[in-house]
């Protein structure tokens, strides 16, 4: 998740505005920055990695000449957060300039056609296509709008692109498909962007760009055209009556909540990884002596699930592990065939990568899931998988951890198909499955606000509560209680729901709030008696479970209901939505910020 920003403006020069735009746009990507103007019929690019301020102290973003330019914030998805690989991208002339928000699926095959006409391409960016796409359509004697749509209409994946043409210095073209594009008009300009916050301060008049549209900015306005049949789409501008701030979180009053309704975004983007790194990781695994998966927090959670997707799938053995356990537990025996994957999102949590040290230090093979390229994870994986899922600004985790086991039920399927332990049809049906889930995520999504609003207002004054699981629940389990102990500050324990017996039921008195997590799988029929042993003392029983479970839902509460036949591997990527509202919800009923908790930091660069 990058942002994009173009604008064409009557008088003066655009290149202040669009730095002020980055500034605004910083929080949907920061680890690399650029700008292109077209001034005295020359594209003129600065750019580089690095922070916005930092980049412009060194630069000074402000200073290129020019009315028409185009903009750029990156969060790395295909090439390390350097110069070469930060926007605009340009093409063999440096005529055509390319800003990009998303992931350009088939941009390898497009990029072998391309170099064998004769380009020549300087970066690892999947964007970098696109550039020199529309240059081969102009040599073929095609305008610049002509050419872009010619060009997108090859693409496949996801964009949102802002074009400009040193030769035709009077428009700019942008293009979407997915990726969020908005256009903004005002007496003294025209700007596009990829959310509203960036022209804000400049006018609230906005024109939303829908999906297969295509937009022309020029001086007398915006022209909108359908990609697929080429006709005009008339669309009047609409009046935003958003604060800049309100603006940034896209008008949800937190940031939390914004990724939390992220999700279905985020699946989808997990669903369109490099393949040739998934298969390499998956090739590594196959091939491991022991397994171990290393993380802290809620990415040990996504370890935890892991470890059973692994087993019940790839009869794959692997040991989710504590990062800040990991040398203590288990740093004697590790060695050459030890083959660990460490899973942080950030990429930096000092826990974890104190842990990879260790194991670097005595050969192991190191993997990584992370979600910010070029990281020191990145850097010290032999390799590793980005998830894509943008920058993540509440200090909860959410919509990373959703998007980390999507990522590891992949892994665990590909490694299920290499060693055919499970039949073709079960892996199918399970490929299906996955490929379904961001669409049963945004069901969940529209029907589960309110609800989980209302049980948070039942039990906000609760003094502490219990989350159980069985099986691969357990790890939903540990989530939801840490998503609730974090920002809500409510004391909670979360257990195999097994153990109940062996001490925690105790605790149990009439009122108790008790959380399951079962939805059907093979741990049903025990999870029933589990439920009916904290039922028999009074505990105030709330479900997490499948659509019309009749049996489970006469025990309940509070029952809180999924989709129904959702594959027991991929079940907690859907049950922790609702336990991600739950503690939403709860943190603002007891009166805190859920996006900064008191005494944590969103990166944990301690031990
Ligand atoms: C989760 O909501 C917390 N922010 C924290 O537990 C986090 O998961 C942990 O610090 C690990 O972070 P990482 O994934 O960046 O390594």
């Amino acid at each position: 998740m990058c942002g994009i920003f173009g604008c064409i403006i009557n008088d003066g020069d655009v290149a202040p505005l669009i730095h002020a735009a980055l500034k605004r746009l910083e929080y949907r990507g920061y680890d690399s920055v650029g700008e292109a103007t077209i001034n005295e019929a020359k594209v003129h690019v600065k750019k580089d990695s690095g922070k916005i301020d930092a980049v412009h102290a060194i630069l000074n973003l402000d200073d290129l000449k020019g009315r028409v330019g185009i903009g750029h914030t990156r969060w790395a998805t295909h090439g390390a957060p350097y110069r070469v690989n930060a926007h605009p991208h340009v093409d063999c002339k440096e005529e055509v300039a390319v800003v990009h928000n998303g992931i350009i699926e088939n941009f390898a095959e497009l990029k072998i056609e391309l170099e064998n006409l004769g380009h020549v391409f300087i970066s690892k960016t999947d964007t970098e296509v696109i550039p020199h796409l529309i240059e081969e359509k102009i040599k073929q004697g095609l305008s610049l709008v002509e050419a872009t749509h010619e060009a997108v209409n090859q693409l496949e994946g996801s964009y949102a692109i802002a074009v400009i043409y040193a030769k035709e210095p009077d428009k700019i073209v942008c293009a979407r498909k997915e990726s969020p594009l908005v256009v903004g008009v005002s007496e003294n300009g025209v700007y596009c962007s990829s959310d509203i916050p960036a022209f804000l301060p400049l006018t609230n008049k906005a024109v939303m760009i829908e999906n297969g549209e295509l937009v022309v900015l020029s001086g007398k306005g915006y022209e909108i055209r359908r990609l697929a049949d080429w006709n005009i789409v008339p669309r009047e501008p609409e009046t935003i009556d958003w604060s800049p701030e309100m603006a940034e979180k896209q008008g949800y009053p937190h940031f939390m909540l914004k990724e939390i309704y992220e999700q279905p975004l985020t699946l989808r983007n997990t669903l369109r990884l490099q393949d040739q790194y998934l298969e390499l990781m998956t090739e590594f695994l196959d091939r491991a002596g022991e397994v171990f998966l290393v993380a802290a927090g809620t990415s040990y959670h996504a370890c935890l699930a892991a470890s059973y997707m692994f087993s019940k799938l790839s009869f794959l053995a692997t040991h989710p592990i504590i990062a800040s356990e990991f040398v203590e537990q288990h740093g004697r025996s590790v060695n050459i065939d030890s083959t660990i994957l460490f899973v942080s999102q950030s990429g930096e949590t000092a826990d974890t990568l104190a842990a990879l040290e260790h194991a670097r230090l005595r050969a192991a093979t190191i993997l990584g899931l992370t979600n910010a390229v070029g990281s020191t994870l990145t850097r010290l994986a032999r390799v590793y998988v980005c998830q894509q899922s943008g920058p993540e600004i509440g200090v909860a985790a959410t919509k990373t951890f959703t998007s980390q086991l999507s990522v590891l039920a992949q892994l665990a399927l590909r490694l299920a198909k290499k060693r055919g332990k499970v039949s073709h049809i079960e892996i199918e049906s399970l490929e299906k499955k996955l490929q379904q889930i961001p669409d049963i995520a945004e069901e969940i999504l529209k029907t589960h606000g309110d609800k989980m609003k209302q049980l948070a207002e039942k039990y906000y004054d609760r003094q502490f509560f219990f989350y159980l699981g069985r099986g691969i629940s357990s790890a939903t389990a540990f989530e939801g209680r840490l998503k609730l102990m974090e920002i809500s500050y409510a004391p909670a324990i979360a257990y195999p729901a097994g153990e109940s017996k062996h001490g925690p039921i105790s605790l149990i008195e009439p009122g108790f709030p008790v959380v399951f997590i079962c939805p059907k799988d093979e741990t049903h029929k025990t999870i029933v008696s589990n439920i009916m042993e904290m039922k028999a003392r009074g505990a105030s029983i709330i479900l997490i479970m499948e659509e019309g479970d009749e049996e489970l839902k006469k025990l309940a509460d509070d029952a809180i209901e999924i989709p129904k036949d959702i594959p027991e591997i991929l079940s907690p990527i859907l049950c922790v939505i609702p336990l991600q509202l739950f503690a939403y919800y709860m943190a603002l009923k007891r009166g805190h910020d859920p996006d900064q908790p008191r005494n944590l930091a969103k990166c944990v660069t301690v031990k």
